[in-house]
């Protein structure tokens, strides 16, 4: 049997052979690349719910069994037993770190995390009302002109340069944001603690208070980080590939995937759910809201469920629960709104609009509340989506750039304008 689709175009017969390729995992596809120079014509598939848009080794997705592997490790094992650095360094090198090595790179990324301070005066000039994503955005667009050396990206060291100083700098961009936007005085990173721990350090830090914290609140944004640290083509990392095929440096390429994530269909969706318990406020209200889900003429939809490939439960959002227990039991947390999510996760898993259309809740549901256990205001919620997703979306432009040819992202469109005026 060969390994071709064959094709027949009903109005005049013609028919047109495809190739397919096997995966080593999930769905074969079928090779259109010859399709418009065979028949004339394009695909169309708005919102490329059918399109594989590249090659990866990276990260494996089965949306209808709840599946998510980093480079074969499921997703559970990763966060029972690993890091968030040690997922970092799985994305960029490939392999999970040995002890030794994940120590100096540790040291590594520590040595990177300093910001120019020349950028104090770009954070100084936004509004205090700025939205810490736009100053997140900028800040990561400007790191080119505050680190012009290594822009080369026909050489190896010089973009792994700029890799790392993306995923070093990130945290203490979205710290530094936090502190202006609140008029705190100024933190530097500090050395002796852990990339989490550091983060955690860097957003409550004051002079005159010697911050402690607690094992758990360091567990548990770790555990966030990893679980958003990669999630295959979705729509900030392909975002990243389409800028990234164009031979733009990565400082650009992950400036514009901030861009895509900030949107409230993607990641800007925890800071959603968030806003929608406190909407709904009690438990008693919760049927009201669901009702309004499903009325197609309003357009509330609800926040944290759905998701464009599990159509089964998002297993970070499992992993998340679970936490979310954790940090109910060891430092307390806001009930009434878990309460109030916990209503709605029972409604919803067994009526029947959400059972037949697969909604069910992704891993933005439970993110949101751990975030707000952490003190962490919910408009910071998508600038730490950010911090775990940036290993990946470096690690997909990487295999981009490693990849035997690259072609610019070019798509068409099926015109429907005016012919002539
Ligand atoms: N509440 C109510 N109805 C919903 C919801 C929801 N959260 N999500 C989907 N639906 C309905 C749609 O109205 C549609 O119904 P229909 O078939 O009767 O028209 C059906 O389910 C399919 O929905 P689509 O929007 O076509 O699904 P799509 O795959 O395009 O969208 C998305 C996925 C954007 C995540 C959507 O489920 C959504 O808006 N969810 C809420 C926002 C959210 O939580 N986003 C986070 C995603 S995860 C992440 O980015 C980390």
């Amino acid at each position: 049997m060969s390994n071709t689709m064959t094709l027949t175009d009903n109005r005049n017969g013609k028919s047109y052979e495809l190739p397919i390729y096997d995966a080593t995992l999930g769905p074969s596809v079928v090779d259109i690349s010859s399709f418009y120079k065979q028949t004339g014509m394009f695909c169309y598939d708005e919102g490329l719910t059918s399109t594989a848009t590249c090659k990866s080794k990276i990260t494996y997705i089965d949306g209808e069994k709840g599946i998510l592997k980093h480079r074969g490790y499921p997703i559970e094992w990763l966060a029972e037993n690993k890091l968030f650095l040690d997922v970092v360094h799985l994305l960029l090198y490939k392999e999970l770190p040995s002890v030794e090595r994940l120590e100096s790179f540790r040291y590594e990324l520590k040595k990177r995390s300093f910001i120019h301070e020349g950028m104090h005066k770009l954070f100084d000039a936004f509004p205090n009302n700025a939205h810490p994503m736009a100053v997140l955005q900028a800040g990561v667009a400007s790191l080119s002109t505050f680190y012009p050396d290594h822009l080369n990206m026909d050489v190896k060291e010089q973009y792994m340069e700029m890799a790392a100083r993306i995923v070093a700098k990130i945290p203490t961009i979205v710290a530094t944001a936090y502190r202006y936007k609140h008029g705190f005085p100024m933190a530097y990173p500090n050395l002796d603690r852990g990339f989490t721990e550091n983060f955690l350090y860097m957003l409550r830090t004051y002079p005159y208070d010697h911050v402690k914290l607690k094992p758990i609140e360091v567990k548990a944004l770790d555990t966030v980080f990893m679980l958003h640290a990669d999630h295959e083509q979705n729509a900030s990392t392909s975002t990243v590939r389409a800028v990234g095929s164009t031979h733009a440096h990565p400082y650009a390429c992950i400036s514009a995937g901030i861009g895509a994530l900030w949107g409230h269909a993607h990641g800007g969706a925890n800071e959603g759910v968030i806003r929608m318990l406190e909407t709904i406020g009690t438990v008693d209200k919760v049927n009201e809201f669901i009702k309004r889900a499903k009325d197609k003429n309003d357009p509330f939809r609800l926040m944290g469920f759905g998701h464009r490939v599990y159509k089964n439960f998002d297993p970070r959002a499992k992993v998340l629960k679970k936490l979310r227990d954790q940090l109910i039991d060891e430092i307390g947390i806001d009930t009434n709104l878990i309460k109030v999510a916990s209503r709605i996760e029972e409604i919803a898993l067994q009526d029947d609009y959400f059972v037949q259309r697969n909604l069910y809740p992704n891993v933005d549901f439970h993110s949101g509340l751990i975030l707000k256990a952490l003190g962490i205001p919910n408009e910071m919620f998508a600038t730490l989506f950010v911090i775990g997703r940036t290993p990946g979306w470096i690690a997909q432009w990487i295999e981009q750039k490693e990849q035997d040819s690259l072609k610019i992202v070019r798509p068409r469109q099926l015109y429907l304008g005016e012919v002539e005026k």
